[in-house]
């Protein structure tokens, strides 16, 4: 979503701040912007569409600033257009502020800074009206101004501010909005995530919600809600810069898929110990922890929530604890049954989806303990769980999430096979011979991309096809919903996904001559059932792409085509065939020539409502 980034030092400003708004580009953006403060004014230039478009704006050189802020918005407030792109300015143009999130009762600051003050909008955003408030209040000090306006703002914000008539700081207020601040040499950084400072700088301060931050070249000052001076660890991140890049591949979405293995691999195997037994980096449950609850809630918006769906089957089989999966949009606003008897499980990729986070927090004010499984360290869910477990995928910077996706499943496999065996509900033997299957996955997931050339040709045959079904039976139909969404969001294909079973009550009305259907049968002991489903969709004349465990001969007899994964066990299937399903979402939107790492309409990280 929207992305900021400030710099304060010796070198130009807008040199690094474009390249830090570049290391965004992945969280998704229809216009950027840029302020600096040199010779006692505010220059700001913004513009719409690609930062290429900003970049062609600024490069003369009256922009010598060595202080400014950027922005990358993705609209909320007003249309994707310049006017609405930040850094937004006081009206005497002499304070410029960039933001994230939403200031949730701008419209009554609105009518009083019109009515009070006579301020003229220039925007139609809600941003607009921070830079207003900073200008009614400041009188020289841009601290203290910030400080009187963050009294008067509601809402969600990371937001970063600058006054021209103090050129040596950078002020920066944090609320349910991501905001780090980068430590430099005879210069300082300030950045909503951590691949904008990667270039520069490793050694961060991580913000909490309701401080404030000042940045000089010199110094990094964190203060709390309080005004009290807070001393903060510094953060070392080691992630490859490489990994920050496409590497050679054309796409991030066809990078991400290839580090499948690798991103299984580790997010696996340093949490099994040489006597097969797992260990979770720090959480522990004891039986009595286990013992007291009553349920178990797994909460998660789209491909996570898809993740959930498989968690629900492990923990019920292997904890034997009922399970419920929710999407986080509606859990919140459904007054779920929750106390200190319920493991509330929220999984995000990103850690700062706004949805779940609520959802996290209400379940946290009811009582429940709070365990995540997050890919972004130091994200928001994150630092508000009790316990978390990191999927170890690196950053995914494709919209289209897939390596996390993966990884996901395989923290749900681990968290629910410990519980399972520290409650005695997994026995050993059947803890070890799951064991051992797990571990051979990071192999046969570099075997199932080899279906890559299948996935290819099956792409070339159906991209012009505008309509797609998915079906599979237990931990295939989260599957089939995981492949459907991946279809959706890059090739805008319209594709429903829907249980084999559920068929014959309504859907099947659907299916004419050559209506085509990826059926998934990984599962031997339904495989009886998903034969007759798919039986039912041939004898009306559908066209069918059975995806199942090599050596099954049963499906070729009955579906047009078939893809086959790698033998396994029916428990890990869901973690392989996952796979030929985003390799076809990949080659059949590459085919229609889309954005494939930057679909319309989305953001990698969805931090509004
Ligand atoms: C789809 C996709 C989204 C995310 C969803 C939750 O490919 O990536 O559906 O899964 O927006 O995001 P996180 O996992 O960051 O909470």
């Amino acid at each position: 979503m929207c992305g900021i980034v400030g710099y304060i030092g010796n070198d130009s400003a807008k040199n690094v701040i474009i390249n830090g708004l570049r290391g965004l580009e992945y969280r998704g953006y229809d216009s950027a912007g840029i302020a600096l403060g040199s010779r006692g004014r505010i220059l700001v230039r913004k513009e719409s569409g690609a930062l290429e478009n900003l970049e062609k704006k600024i490069t003369k050189s009256e922009f010598d600033g060595k202080i400014g802020i950027g922005h990358t918005r993705w609209a909320t407030h007003g249309s994707p257009t310049r006017e609405n792109a930040h850094p937004h300015l006081s009206a005497d143009g002499k304070i410029a502020v960039v933001h994230n999130g939403i200031i949730e009762n701008y419209d009554e600051l609105k009518p009083w800074l019109i009515e009070n003050h006579h301020i003229e909008y220039r925007s139609e955003t809600d941003t607009e009206t921070i830079a207003h408030l900073i200008g009614v209040y400041y009188q020289g000090d841009l601290e203290s101004a910030v400080k009187k306006a963050v009294l008067r703002m509601r809402g969600t914000y990371a937001f970063a501010a600058i006054a021209a008539d103090e050129p040596n700081k950078i002020v920066a207020v944090r609320k349910d909005a991501p905001l780090i601040a980068g430590i430099g040499e005879n210069c300082n950084y300030l950045a909503s995530d951590i691949p904008a400072l990667l270039k520069y700088t490793r050694d961060i301060y991580l913000i909490e919600n309701d401080e404030m931050v000042i940045l000089t070249k010199d110094e990094i000052k964190i203060y709390d809600a309080d005004g009290t001076r807070v001393k903060r660890e510094i953060m070392r991140v080691t992630w490859d810069a490489d990994a920050a890049e496409k590497g050679g591949y054309e796409h991030f979405m066809m990078k991400e898929m290839c580090e499948q293995p690798d991103a299984i691999r580790k997010t696996l195997l340093p949490r099994i110990d040489n006597k097969g037994r797992i260990k979770l980096d720090g959480i522990k449950f004891e039986k009595d922890d286990l013992d007291v609850l009553d349920h178990i809630y797994i909460v998660a918006c789209g491909t996570a929530y898809h993740a959930g769906l498989q968690g629900k089957s492990l923990f019920e089989k292997y904890v034997k604890i009922p399970t419920e999966v929710d999407l986080a949009s509606e859990f919140r606003y459904r007054k779920p049954l929750v106390d200190n008897r319920t493991l509330f499980i929220c999984i995000s990729q990103s850690g700062e989806t706004q949805d779940t986070l609520a959802a996290l927090r209400e379940a946290k004010k009811q009582g429940a303990r709070i365990l995540s499984i997050c890919n972004a360290m130091g994200s928001s869910i994150a630092r508000e769980s009790d316990d978390v477990l990191y999927t170890w995928a690196g950053p995914e910077i494709a919209v289209a999430s897939t390596k996390a996706y993966t990884t996901q499943l395989i923290c749900l496999h681990l968290i629910s096979m410990y519980m399972g065996r520290v409650r005695g509900t997994l026995p050993k033997v059947e803890f070890e011979r799951i064991i051992e299957e797990l571990k051979t996955l990071p192999e046969k997931a570099e075997e199932t991309l080899k279906t890559e050339n299948v996935m290819r040709e099956l792409a070339e045959k159906f991209f012009i096809k505008e309509q797609i079904f998915y079906i599979g039976r237990g931990t295939d139909v989260g599957t089939a919903y995981e492949g459907s969404l991946k279809l959706k969001e890059i090739s805008y294909i319209n594709s429903f996904a829907i249980a084999a079973g559920e068929l014959k009550h309504g859907t099947i009305a659907l299916i004419r001559k050559q209506t085509l259907f990826f059926a998934l049968a990984t599962q031997d002991f339904l495989y009886e059932k998903m034969h007759s489903n798919i039986e039912e969709i041939k004898a009306r004349n559908a066209h069918t792409v059975g995806i199942t465990k090599d050596g099954n001969k049963r499906l070729a007899k009955i579906c047009d085509e078939v893809v086959y994964i790698p033998k396994c066990s029916d428990e890990v299937a869901s973690i392989l065939a996952v796979i030929p399903l985003q390799l076809l979402a990949y080659h059949i939107a590459k085919l229609r020539k889309r954005d494939i790492d930057k679909p319309r309409n989305l953001a990698k990280s969805v931090t509004v409502e």
